[in-house]
């Protein structure tokens, strides 16, 4: 099986703002753009995208997943990252579009076609360090992708880092690549010091998020994560795992969580921690890593809460269980 996200179907939706206005979408091939080597996407990281998917259901029909959600988020990163602002019914219509031309290509669950919005600054402007982009582009990628979990889901080894973070605080909830950049080298050390899979962002001593997953606890019938503030990204996974979890009569808890609290409740029976994301849907923690010492999350396995939760959300996006939020959309 390819790497999760290094297949892509051959065509993708494009439309480009010039002139102060977005062109007509297309469908066009999906390595048919060309960009000036002075693009400001390519200098001053004028970029966000979006991760989503559809899943394919028992009847052959196809459905993207809260789809609203991303294009709410989309927009909101270009508005803050002061790209052109994006046409929302535009982005929708083309992830409608893109979907249904390849509806055939959406692969049966466990699989799902992985969905990747992507809007670049591309005006050629070296000079424009200080300056927004006054020319941008939308495109939206396909990319089939079989089950994350394939060869067992194993319970991850989280670092906790309290003296670095993600990146800056004022950009977290912005889905940018910059971001990703910045969490790279202190992950990469973190996996050949401490063979650790991620690290748990946690400045000033309190958990914000990994480099691309969100984080929650369990503790008996509650779930703890930390509160929506523009620090880290708002997650879609997060929020429907938090919706699922209330549905089930779990009590939600948003509020700050310190790392001494967590080390604290980590020994506890009953407690589970785990991350939250549309690739990895919810992968349970079995290690924190903290000052050199190591503590097991409950038995240190994928726990049953966590294995309940991601089947109830897979049920509901994969057809199996009634979609009684509306968080599906019908493509074909
Ligand atoms: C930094 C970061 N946090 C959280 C998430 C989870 O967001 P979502 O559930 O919308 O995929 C992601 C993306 O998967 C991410 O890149």
């Amino acid at each position: 099986m390819a790497a999760f996200g290094s297949v892509f179907m051959p065509k993708m939706a494009l439309a480009t703002f010039e002139n102060n206005q977005w062109s007509d979408a297309q469908i066009v091939s999906s390595d048919s753009i060309s960009l000036h080597p002075g693009a400001h996407v390519l200098h001053y990281s004028s970029t966000c995208f979006e991760g989503l998917k559809a899943f394919r259901h028992e009847d052959g029909s196809v459905h993207v997943f809260r789809m609203d959600q991303n294009v709410n988020r989309f927009a909101q990163s270009s508005q803050l990252l002061s790209l052109p602002e994006v046409d929302k019914e535009q982005v929708s219509q083309m992830i409608k579009d893109v979907v249904a031309e390849y509806a055939a290509d959406v692969p049966l669950p466990p699989g799902s076609m992985y969905i990747r919005p992507t809007h670049i600054g591309t005006e050629a402007a070296v000079g424009k360090a200080a300056a927004p982009s006054e020319t941008s582009m939308v495109y939206i990628l396909l990319s089939p992708v079989g089950d994350y979990f394939a060869g067992g889901a194993k319970a991850l080894r989280l670092l906790l880092d309290e003296t670095g973070q993600r990146c800056a605080p004022h950009m977290g909830m912005i889905k940018s690549g910059g971001n990703y950049a910045s969490a790279l080298a202190p992950t990469l050390e973190a996996k050949a010091k401490y063979q650790a899979d991620q690290i748990l962002f946690c400045p000033n001593g309190y958990i914000t998020e990994t480099g691309a997953a969100n984080f929650l606890i369990v503790d008996g019938n509650e779930i703890i994560t930390k509160a929506l503030d523009s620090s880290f990204l708002h997650g879609v996974t997060r929020s429907s795992i938090l919706t699922i979890a209330e549905d089930l009569g779990m009590t939600v808890s948003e509020r700050e969580v310190s790392v001494e609290e967590l080390l604290e409740r980590a020994a506890k029976p009953g407690v589970e921690a785990m991350l939250s994301g549309t690739a990895a849907v919810l992968t349970s923690v079995g290690t924190f890593i903290h000052n050199d010492k190591e503590y097991k999350v409950g038995s240190g396995d994928t726990g049953p809460v966590a294995q309940k939760l991601r089947q109830a959300l897979n049920d509901i996006q994969w057809g199996k269980a009634p979609d009684k939020h509306n968080w599906l959309t019908k493509i074909a």
